[in-house]
């Protein structure tokens, strides 16, 4: 595993790193804790030591099981998380209705307040057991409070120690160049996989001219490019994943269609689709870190060979042209 700095910070994260939102089971139909625990301790075991997780990600819950994980391991361990969803009050701006873990309907909203960001990171604190944030990053633009004033309160955050650096997720560029204006931002943490490459055309060079670090999230199109879900498959209860767009036909069949395709070159090299795809995005300009999701050992072990080989010119020429090919639809 290589370690990489994190834009001008001195944060050094994993090339792939552990991804905590499934493990807090919402929005992916739940998820199993015992299982979660070990997936995060095998991540850590083997090198994948940095651990992204957010306060929304089942509601503390799958902070509060990084907490158990990085138990005695603290000082081996990235921990990043994310403030600014919140769903006990109705302030900001409103997100979206879901349901919590326990099936009680709640808004979500963007809302990050120099107030609530302090109070926060306190909360998170306390669920992650610890008491410093390697990254605290906003989790989604807040329209309705000044940019500066939560670039302020994460700057009062780190003269505090209680963070390490300060960083956001979702931006687009304009909202990272008024970022900077207060705070030095040590990355953005942002979509992007093979079938997904929206930033590439600004975010990926305004993150490179300013040495903003970037986080790229969804990097298996939450599973889809795992390879393992057929055409018809049925996901369970409480699991979004059939109502984005990647999981809506035509758009699905295209994908599955691609995997098809890529696994010629994955059987090849000997190894997975999952191993396959991590390692093209990890290997992009711009990219610092690849956030791979997984809700068991099994997972984490397969991901984290991903970083175990180089692919040559060749076959990324092969597999540009397979993804140059792919043409989604996004109204749908
Ligand atoms: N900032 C944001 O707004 C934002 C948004 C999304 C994600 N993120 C971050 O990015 C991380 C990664 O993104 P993601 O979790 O959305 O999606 P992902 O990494 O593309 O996919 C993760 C999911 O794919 C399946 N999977 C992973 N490895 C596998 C393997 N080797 N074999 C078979 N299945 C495998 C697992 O789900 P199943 O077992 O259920 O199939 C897993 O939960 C998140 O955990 C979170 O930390 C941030």
């Amino acid at each position: 595993m290589e370690y990489r700095t994190l834009g001008k910070s001195e944060i050094q994260v994993s090339e792939i790193a552990f991804g905590a939102w499934a493990i807090g089971g919402w929005l992916w139909g739940g998820a199993d804790a015992k299982d979660a625990i070990r997936a995060v301790e095998t991540a850590i075991d083997h090198g994948m030591t940095t651990i992204d997780t957010a306060a929304v990600y089942g509601f503390g819950l799958s902070e509060e099981l990084v907490a158990k994980a990085v138990k005695g391991k603290r000082d081996k361990a990235q921990i990043l998380t994310k403030f600014g969803m919140i769903w006990d009050e109705k302030k900001g701006k409103f997100y979206f209705s879901t349901q919590d873990n326990n099936g009680k309907d709640i808004d979500i909203y963007a809302y990050s307040s120099k107030e609530r960001v302090l109070a926060d990171c306190d909360r998170s604190l306390k669920n992650l057991g610890t008491d410093y944030i390697d990254l605290y990053q906003i989790h989604w633009p807040d329209a309705t409070t000044p940019v500066s004033e939560t670039m302020e309160a994460l700057e009062l955050l780190i003269s505090k120690g209680k963070i390490r650096a300060g960083a956001v997720s979702n931006y687009s560029h304009d909202l990272m160049a008024e970022a900077l204006k207060t705070l030095q931002i040590a990355s953005n943490q942002i979509p992007y996989s093979m079938v997904n490459r929206e930033i590439e055309k600004e975010i990926v060079p305004y993150c490179i001219d300013n040495n903003i670090g970037i986080l790229a999230y969804s990097p298996l199109q939450r599973g889809l490019l795992t390879g393992k879900f057929k055409k018809g498959h049925s996901f369970g209860d409480g699991d979004s994943r059939p109502d984005t767009p990647y999981y809506k036909e035509p758009n699905l069949s295209r994908i599955i269609d691609l995997t098809v395709k890529l696994k010629v070159i994955a059987d090849e090299r000997s190894v997975t689709l999952s191993q396959l795809a991590l390692n093209w995005t990890k290997e992009q300009p711009g990219i610092t870190c690849v956030l791979a999701g997984a809700r068991n050992p099994e997972q984490v072990l397969d991901n984290v060979k991903a970083v175990d080989f180089k692919l040559t010119g060749e076959e990324m020429k092969k597999i540009n042209d397979l993804l140059a090919d792919l043409k989604l639809e996004t109204r749908i």
